[in-house]
């Protein structure tokens, strides 16, 4: 994506090939600041701490983690630590466990000498596969919308989203932004709603951030406004992204997806999700039941950042000092909620039938 002139993934390797670079996103959209990522330590705060977010992003970011603590020491105690270390700074999205588990697999089958650069090879194919993966779930997500905008000619087709599932959250393009931004390129006339997505607003900070630089129509909502505007006929389609996907299609995402897939299917609302297959977790089947949610800290909910008229970005209390609050970060919605999912390969039903014609050697 293009900031200020410069083409930007979120992540990326110093020229030398050993020091990781990202975005600071907890600094959006105010200012926009690289970080450098030198240690597993660095590595593993930048992904407890939301400086790098979004399932395919962390993923990518896991594994280089990974590349950075073997560069240091490549002894399998090492490696098993490591993996165990950052595998436990965010728990729900799978696209973490799934990167973590493909370079420790190739790390503890190759010699101690070839391991640091096996690493970071390695971490950089997860990278480039993201990159395709999400350019490819733009394509069929495009073709998708194009076809919901000729249904409905001589206005633009409005577009719901929760929270930021755009190329902040990927190493580029995004996932459920991808297919907007290939349709609003390729000319489709389109609006999109962003829920607020609070307690961390990434639809108001990244969402809108992203939609405001690529120049594609879009309005910042309360997330509470989608009912409404769903009852009211304001909205087309809903398109989301997902942190893990079980085998029969229950989807896993940001808290307050599930209410949004209710209000759309009470009112007919097509609600698509798009995912890479990393983020599938073929070894469940109930959302409900099975995916941990992470429970972040409470002062999420009870403060709030934002930029003053003096221009410094500061925190305020939103509740009595008093009162208790909790955090749940994500939410299951049902796959009979679920229109279709979209993915590289092309869209399916939210079902084990659907995912399994798509990706029948991960699901067997
Ligand atoms: O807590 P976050 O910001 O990491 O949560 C991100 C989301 O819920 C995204 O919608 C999800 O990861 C899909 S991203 C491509």
């Amino acid at each position: 994506m293009r900031i200020d002139g410069r083409d930007y993934r979120t992540i990326w390797l110093d020229p030398d090939g050993r020091r990781v670079h990202v975005i600071d996103q907890t600094r959006l959209p105010h200012r926009f600041e690289t970080l450098a990522l030198d240690s597993l330590d660095d590595a593993a705060r930048a992904i407890r701490n939301m400086v790098v977010r979004g399932a395919p992003l962390i993923g990518v970011t896991g594994a280089y983690g990974l590349a950075l603590a073997v560069a240091r020491d490549a002894s399998d105690a090492a490696i098993e630590a490591a993996y165990a270390r950052l595998l436990a700074t965010r728990p729900t999205a799978v696209n973490l466990r799934w990167a973590l588990d493909r370079v420790k697999a190739l790390l503890l089958a190759a010699p101690a000498e070839t391991r640091a650069a096996r690493a970071y090879a390695e971490a950089g194919r997860i990278a480039e596969e993201d990159v395709a993966c999400c350019e490819s779930i733009g394509d069929h997500g495009a073709t998708l919308i194009r076809a919901a905008a000729e249904k409905n000619p001589g206005r633009p087709l409005n577009i719901l989203t929760h929270c930021n599932a755009g190329w902040l959250a990927t190493v580029d393009w995004g996932t459920a932004l991808a297919p907007i931004y290939k349709a609003a390129r390729a000319g489709v006339p389109l609006h999109v709603w962003v829920d607020e997505t609070r307690p961390r607003n990434q639809g108001a900070s990244l969402t809108a951030f992203e939609l405001f630089s690529e120049g594609v129509p879009h309005t910042v909502i309360a997330d509470n406004a989608g009912g409404h505007l769903m009852q009211h006929g304001r909205v087309d389609l809903i398109v989301v992204g997902t942190d893990r996907t079980t085998r029969a299609g229950d989807v896993c995402n940001k808290i307050g997806t599930y209410l949004k897939a209710l209000a759309a299917h009470d009112n007919g609302v097509p609600f698509y999700v798009a995912l890479p297959s990393s983020t599938i977790d073929w070894r469940i089947a109930d959302g409900v039941a099975d995916i941990p949610i992470e429970e972040r800290d409470a002062r999420e909910v009870t403060h709030i950042a934002g930029l003053g008229s003096d221009g410094v970005v500061s925190e305020v209390r939103l509740t009595p000092a008093g009162s208790p609050a909790r955090n749940w970060a994500f939410d299951v919605t049902p796959a009979r909620y679920v229109t279709g999912l979209i993915t590289e390969r092309g869209v399916c039903a939210a079902s084990k039938e659907g995912l399994a014609r798509l990706f029948p050697e991960l699901a067997a």
